[in-house]
C-alpha cells in the first residue's frame, strides 16, 4: 500500500522531473568515486550504477538515455550513479567490470545484479521500477488506474484475501517473471466485477494490440506463465537483438517476415495481423529488418539476397520452413502455408546433397537427408568424418580412412556393429547447427 502511494506520487513527479531537466540542465546522474561509492550505496536501498570510460563510444551513446532515466527515477527515490573506471580502477576491478559500459543493480554492497536490458531510458526506468516494487504489489480502487499505466505490461490477479492457493500460484509466477513484468494483486470483489471477471482471475493489461487479455485456463503455474508470455507478445512483433531470445524460448514456432523498409514491415504487419490473432498461442509472427539482419534468412534456408521473404522456424524441433521466394507474400496464401506447416503437412527444409543411390566405397557417404537414418536412429556405433573437398589434411586422411572402413566392412562381426562414414561439411553446413541445437 505504502509502496503504491509512493508510486502514484512518483507519476505526478515524473512530468516535473522532465521540466527540471529541460530547464536547468544539471545532471541527475550522481558521479561517484572510490571514497564516496560505498557510503552512497549503503545509504540507498536500490541504486543503478554505470561503470564507464570517457573514451568509450557505447558509453557516449548511453549517456543521454541514462540521464533521462535518472531524471525520471529521481522522483521515485531510485538514484542512478556513474563511476569513471579510468580514474577508479580498483573499485571497478572489485566489482568485476570487464567492459564498458557495465550496468549493475545494487541493493547494498553485496552481490550486485547485472542490468542486461536495452540501453534505452524507458527500458531502464521500467526495469528499475519493477526492482523497487515487491514481486506483487497490492492494488485498490484508488490506485488501480495509476498501477495499470505504470508499465507497458501490468498483470493483475483478482482473488479473495483468504484465497491462499490462488495467491501462492500468482505470487510464484510473479517471482519468476518479476524482472520482465509488473504484477499486482486486488482483493476487492467490485474491482473484479468492474473488469468483467469473477475471482479468482488474472487480467494482463498492455499498451498495444487489444489492450488487455483475460486468463481463462485453470489457475496453475504453468498455464499462467504461458498466458503471461503469450499475451505479452505483440500479435506481429519485431525480431531484433532484444527480442530474439524471447522468441526462441517461447516454445512455439516463429514466423519471420523479412522486409527491407519500415513502410513494408508496417504494411505486412497490418496484413498478417488477423492471421496472427487467429493463431495466437500456436505461432508467433514478427517482422525483421532485412537490411540489418538479412543474413539470418540464410539460416532459414531462404536466399538471403531476395526480399521480402517469409519463413517459419520451429523453435523446439529446430526445423525450418522457407516460403517459396518466387511467390508474392499475400495474406491468404501465407495463411494456407502457415496452417499446412502447423498441421505437419509440409516437410521441413533441409539443405542437402541428394542421398547417394548406392554406396560405392568402403566408407559410407552421409548427407544431411540421410543423417538421421545412418547416424542417429541406428543401433550401430558410427565414426563420422566431417570433411571439406578442398582440405589437404582430409585428402591425406582419405586412404587411411578407406583402409579402416574396409577393415570393418570385411569383418561381418564388426560390420554389424560399426559404421565408418563421412559427410561433406561444405555441402552440408546445417548439420553443425543441428548439433548445436541439441537435436542429437
Ligand atoms: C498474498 O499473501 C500474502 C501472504 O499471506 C499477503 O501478504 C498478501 O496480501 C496476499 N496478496 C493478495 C493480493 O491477497
Ligand atoms: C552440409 O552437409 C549436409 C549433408 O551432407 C547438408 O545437409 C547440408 O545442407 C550441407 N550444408 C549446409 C550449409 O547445410
Amino acid at each position: 500500500m505504502y509502496q503504491l502511494r509512493q508510486l502514484t506520487l512518483g507519476l505526478v513527479g515524473l512530468s516535473l522531473a522532465r521540466c527540471a531537466f529541460a530547464t536547468d540542465g544539471e545532471s541527475s546522474v550522481k558521479s561517484l568515486k572510490t571514497d564516496t561509492f560505498k557510503d552512497f550505496v549503503t545509504q540507498h536501498d536500490l541504486v543503478l550504477a554505470e561503470f564507464f570510460a570517457p573514451w568509450c563510444g557505447h558509453c557516449k551513446a548511453l549517456a543521454p538515455e541514462y540521464e533521462l532515466a535518472a531524471s525520471e527515477l529521481k522522483e521515485k527515490n531510485i538514484p542512478l550513479v556513474k563511476v569513471d573506471c579510468t580514474e577508479e580502477a580498483s573499485l571497478c576491478e572489485e566489482y568485476g567490470v570487464e567492459g564498458y559500459p557495465t550496468l549493475k543493480v545494487f541493493r547494498g554492497l553485496d552481490s550486485p545484479k547485472p542490468y542486461n536490458g536495452a540501453r534505452k531510458s524507458q527500458s531502464i526506468v521500467s526495469y528499475m521500477i519493477k526492482q523497487s516494487l515487491p514481486a506483487v504489489s497490492k492494488v485498490t480502487p484508488d490506485t488501480f488506474e495509476a498501477v495499470k499505466s505504470l508499465d507497458k505490461i501490468v498483470v493483475i490477479g483478482y482473488f479473495k484475501e483468504d484465497d491462499k492457493a490462488s495467491n501462492e500460484t500468482f505470487t510464484s509466477v510473479a517471482e519468476a517473471l518479476r524482472d520482465e513484468y509488473l504484477f499486482a494483486g486486488a482483493n476487492d470483489v467490485a474491482m473484479a466485477e468492474a473488469e468483467g471477471v469473477s475471482q479468482p482471475a488474472v487480467v494482463l493489461y498492455k499498451d498495444f494490440d487489444e489492450g488487455k487479455d483475460v486468463f481463462t485456463s485453470k489457475f496453475d503455474q504453468d498455464a499462467l506463465t504461458r498466458f503471461v508470455r503469450t499475451s505479452s507478445t505483440p500479435l506481429v512483433g519485431e525480431v531484433g537483438p532484444e527480442t530474439y531470445s524471447g522468441y526462441m524460448a517461447a516454445g512455439i514456432p516463429l514466423a519471420y517476415i523479412f522486409a527491407e523498409t519500415p513502410e513494408e514491415r508496417t504494411q505486412f504487419a497490418a496484413d498478417l495481423k488477423p492471421l496472427a490473432k487467429k493463431l495466437k498461442g500456436s505461432i508467433n509472427f514478427a517482422t525483421i529488418d532485412a537490411k540489418a539482419f538479412g543474413a539470418h534468412a540464410g539460416n532459414l534456408n531462404l536466399d538471403p539476397e531476395k526480399f521480402p521473404a517469409f519463413a517459419i522456424q520451429d523453435t523446439v524441433k529446430q526445423t525450418k520452413f522457407p516460403y517459396d521466394q518466387t511467390k508474392k507474400i499475400v495474406a491468404e496464401d501465407i495463411s494456407q502455408f502457415v496452417q499446412d506447416v502447423l498441421d505437419g503437412k509440409i516437410e521441413p527444409s533441409i539443405k542437402s546433397e541428394p542421398i547417394p543411390e548406392s554406396q560405392e566405397g568402403p566408407v559410407t557417404v552421409v548427407v544431411a537427408r540421410s543423417y538421421d537414418d545412418i547416424v542417429k536412429n541406428n543401433d550401430k556405433d558410427v565414426l563420422l568424418e566431417f570433411y571439406a573437398p578442398w582440405c589437404g589434411h582430409c585428402k591425406a586422411l582419405a586412404p587411411k580412412y578407406d583402409q579402416l572402413a574396409s577393415l570393418y566392412a570385411n569383418n561381418p562381426d564388426y560390420a554389424s556393429k560399426v559404421t565408418i562414414a563421412k559427410i561433406d561439411a561444405t555441402a552440408n553446413g546445417s548439420i553443425y547447427s543441428f548439433m548445436r541445437n541439441g537435436s542429437l
